[in-house]
């Protein structure tokens, strides 16, 4: 099997599970024309986002990573109308690009982006007393060991984190690896599962975005 069919495979679950969808394509084409990377989760990975935040209840959402907020309205469609997503963003044209999708999408009510780089973010954050029932890691992947840190300070007992592009085609058994995005996923990867309070796993995925993975995780306790 290719990529190929993996991106086959994935068209004919589209086709099937998910009818054509007028604000994220628009979403994908505003990315294109402003030349934003097309980096974002796939259809159907944006589905199971949504589909894990509702079945978590959630009410809160921190994304770490906007991108042009593909991920972020499949998100933002879980929550209930008076949900918050805050959603973090180093690049002030993505952002830009982002909020005029999340708001063409009809989310805008329940959008709190913030740009700049996420670390920087998230200790505000903490001082604003924010608390997440669901977090979604997806920006510069050297950070995540940070990122999995403050997602476990800011997310309350119960909540679900999940991770993005944690196999990156396999290059994360490479130990002597001197990307530095390599070694901080082999780092979130020692934190992950040292920590006590997570319940975590990794899934293997392929299909339109090729050999990738997520990380998902419970949290168990303060
Ligand atoms: N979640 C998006 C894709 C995010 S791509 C989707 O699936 O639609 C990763 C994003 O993280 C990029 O837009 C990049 O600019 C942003 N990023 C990179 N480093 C960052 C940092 N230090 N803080 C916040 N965002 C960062
Ligand atoms: C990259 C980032 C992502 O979040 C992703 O899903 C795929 C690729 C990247 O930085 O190359
Ligand atoms: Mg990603």
């Amino acid at each position: 099997m290719t990529e190929k069919d993996w991106t086959a495979v994935d068209a004919y679950i589209i086709e099937k599970l998910s009818p054509p969808d007028a604000a994220l394509d628009g979403a994908l084409k505003r990315n294109r024309d402003a030349g934003l990377p097309s980096i974002d989760v796939s259809p159907a990975q944006g589905k199971l986002l949504h589909l894990l935040a509702r079945l978590a209840g959630a009410r809160r959402i921190l994304e770490i990573g906007t991108l042009g907020g593909y991920s972020t309205i499949w998100l933002a469609r879980a929550l209930p109308d008076d949900g918050k997503i805050v959603t973090l963003e180093y690049s002030p044209a993505h952002a830009a690009v982002a909020r005029e999708n999340i708001q063409a999408a009809g989310q805008g009510a329940k959008l709190d982006l913030r740009v700049g780089p996420a670390l920087e973010s998230l200790p505000l954050l903490e001082k604003e007393g924010a608390v997440f029932d669901f977090v979604f890691i997806d920006a510069d992947k050297r950070n995540n060991p940070d990122y999995l840190q403050w997602a476990l300070r800011l997310a309350r007992v119960g909540a679900a984190i999940v991770v993005d592009n944690v196999v990156r085609e396999g290059r994360v058994l490479d130990a002597a690896s001197d990307d530095l995005d390599i070694v901080g996923t082999r780092k979130f990867f020692d934190q992950a599962g040292a920590e006590k309070k997570l319940t975590a796993t990794a899934i293997q995925t392929v299909g339109a975005k090729g050999w990738d993975g997520f990380a998902i995780g419970l949290v168990e306790k303060a």
